[in-house]
Formats: C-alpha cells, sequence, structure tokens
C-alpha cells in the first residue's frame, strides 16, 4: 500500500508539473483527490489494515497528500498570474481595430468647445426640454409677439416645449454663475420643419456669451474672430458686421467672414457676394441681463449663436444637410 500511494505521489507530481490549464489542473485534482479520486480511495481502503499497519500508511499517506495539495496550489496560483486558462486562449481577435468615430458635429463641437475653455468659459449645456419661459420671455421676446411665431415650435401637451434655440439656456446660466461669467451652451435644438434636402427639425447650435465691465462690441468681434480662424484653420479671416435683428440683442449683427473659396471676388459659394453669413450675435439685451439678476448699470456683454451644424458642413465640405444624419460610418471616418 506505502507502495501505491507513493508510486500515486510521484505520477501525480509529474503530471502536475506538465499542466498549462486550470481546466487540466481541476481534472487532476478530482482523478487524485476528489471524492472518488486514487488517494482518496486508498485512504478509504486503510480502514480495513490493522493498528500497526494504519499508523503507518497514515504517516505516508498524509505526507503525500500534503505534498500533492501544495503542488495544486502552487500550480493554480501560477497558472492563474498567467490568465492561463484553456478558454482564454480560444478567442479569435477578428474585430478591426477601430470600430467608431465621431461625428462631424461632435467634432467641430469638441473643438470649439476647447477653444473657448482655453479662454476661461465655462461650458453648460442646459436641457433640451424648456419651459416657454425659458425659451421666449426670458429672453425679451414678448407674450403674443410675432417672433414666437418666427420659429415653428415643438410643443409637449404639458406646455414645455423642445427648445428651439440655446439661448433658452441665457438667463439660466447668468443665473447660476453671476457677472462676471463667460460660458458656451453647445447643444440640440429643434425646429417643426418641412424635412428637405437643406431643411431638418433637429440641428445643432452654439451659444456664446460674455458679461464683465465695459464690454464692447470691439470684444465680440474679437472673439468672433479667434474663434472662426480656430476652427476654420484661417491665420487671416475677414470679418463684417451687419445690422441683424433679434429680441435679446442691441444692438444685434449678422457677422459675415470673407469667402475663402474666390477670396472675397465672388461665386457661387458665396452668391457672388464675397461674404458668407457665418453668425448672429450682438450685445446682450438689457432686459435679458435682468431677467439674468445681472446689475445692468456695471455689466454690460455679447452673445451668439452658432450654427454648428453649418460650420461643420463648410469645415469638411458636406454639401447636403441630409447627409449628416444618414452618413455611413466609412465615410464618417475618413473625414479629416
Ligand atoms: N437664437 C438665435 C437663433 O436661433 C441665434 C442667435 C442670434 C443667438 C443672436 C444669439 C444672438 O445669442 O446674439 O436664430
Amino acid at each position: 500500500m506505502v507502495e501505491k500511494i507513493n508510486q500515486i505521489e510521484k505520477e501525480t507530481l509529474d503530471e502536475l508539473s506538465k499542466v498549462k490549464s486550470l481546466d487540466a489542473l481541476e481534472e487532476i485534482r478530482v482523478k487524485v483527490m476528489g471524492k472518488k479520486g486514487s488517494m482518496t480511495e486508498i485512504l478509504k481502503s486503510m480502514k480495513d489494515l490493522s493498528v500497526e499497519e494504519k499508523k503507518e500508511v497514515g504517516k505516508v499517506a498524509n505526507i503525500a497528500k500534503t505534498k500533492i495539495s501544495e503542488a495544486i496550489d502552487a500550480k493554480k496560483e501560477e497558472l492563474e498570474n498567467q490568465g492561463g486558462s484553456d478558454k482564454f486562449f480560444d478567442y479569435t481577435y477578428t474585430l478591426p481595430e477601430k470600430v467608431g468615430t465621431y461625428h462631424p458635429i461632435t467634432k467641430v463641437q469638441q473643438e470649439i468647445e476647447e477653444i473657448f475653455q482655453g479662454m476661461g468659459f465655462m461650458v453648460d449645456y442646459g436641457n433640451e426640454v424648456v419651459t416657454e419661459f425659458e425659451n421666449f420671455t426670458s429672453v425679451n421676446v414678448p407674450e403674443d409677439h410675432p417672433a414666437r411665431d418666427m420659429q415653428d415650435t415643438f410643443w409637449l401637451d404639458n406646455g414645455e416645449l423642445l427648445r428651439t434655440q440655446t439661448s433658452a439656456q441665457q438667463v439660466n446660466v447668468m443665473k447660476k454663475y453671476g457677472a462676471p461669467f463667460k460660458a458656451i451652451v453647445p447643444g440640440r435644438t429643434f425646429r417643426n420643419e418641412k424635412v428637405d434636402a437643406s431643411h431638418e427639425n433637429t440641428f445643432f447650435q452654439l451659444e456664446g456669451m460674455l458679461v464683465d465691465e465695459k464690454v464692447s462690441v470691439a470684444n465680440l468681434i474679437y472673439f468672433m474672430r479667434e474663434l472662426l480662424s480656430k476652427v476654420l484653420d484661417e491665420k487671416d479671416l475677414e470679418v463684417r458686421l451687419r445690422p441683424g435683428f433679434f429680441p435679446f440683442v442691441e444692438p444685434g449683427f449678422e457677422l459675415d467672414m470673407k469667402c475663402k473659396l474666390c477670396g472675397g471676388k465672388g461665386c457661387r459659394t458665396c452668391k457672388n457676394s464675397g461674404w458668407i453669413e457665418m453668425l448672429p450675435c450682438g450685445m446682450i439685451h438689457p432686459n435679458v441681463l435682468k431677467a439674468g439678476g445681472i446689475d445692468t448699470e456695471k455689466y454690460s456683454g455679447f452673445a451668439f449663436g452658432l450654427g454648428l451644424t453649418r460650420l461643420a458642413m463648410m469645415k469638411y465640405g458636406i454639401k447636403e444637410i441630409r447627409e449628416m444624419n444618414s452618413m455611413d460610418i466609412r465615410k464618417l471616418g475618413q473625414i479629416r
């Protein structure tokens, strides 16, 4: 019997030294030490031995059992540290390295967020579902004023609406940060439009505001030019202001950029004017500052509303607005 035990010990230790996976290790453990294992069977059969024999065989068996258990534990630790299960090696790595890509609008948005954060602006996203007060009243659009129809609105049953403009967040931001502050609000906006090649009912805007002492139109022009020249990678970008009307700014402007395709000579892209309409902006109306709890004697500010969808199309040369929502990921991945 002692011989049998020694043989099992030797064979098992030998097998253990060659084991390469946790599964195979477990198999050996069960074969030797399990309920019906070879070592277990031997120990069971000891009951028929005399007391003297039991003592002798028991001693040998205990030593062998301990040795085998220790060897199994050591092997287990070694294999676990290598992550060594057969199953692990069964995986085949067929997935391509890169499966996703950012949408052009996301890329432009991230880029602009970085530019403005570099200039000390807070980034605030606001909500897509807003109150009528936020979307209209707070930004100086009076009740029953035709301006409320200027943008066809998706109204919700509870009287709230899908914001038609990121301007809906202006007063919230003023209340949140207090003057002086600098903030941008990038996000999705909604208009109840008929969808065709050049109209979508969901698009992206980026609102910007700077409120401080002695803010002037010159500051507005500086920041707008900085923004456009960085995003479009143009060093000597020329811009101009034309008057424009928006209830929340006074004076209000349309900021145009010199057409980079024709250098201002006039071409199809700029409809022969030499200029491209880029972003509406202006000095924040005192009524809006007041709604935001800002002291209009001390502070003034500018605001602008950049159309991210349009900017992304310009930057990446995408011609149809529909392409922005239906674009195939292989095409998106190629956009640089
Ligand atoms: N909210 C306006 C729109 O959606 C865009 C806009 C114009 C925002 C002038 C502004 C601004 O902050 O000053 O058409």
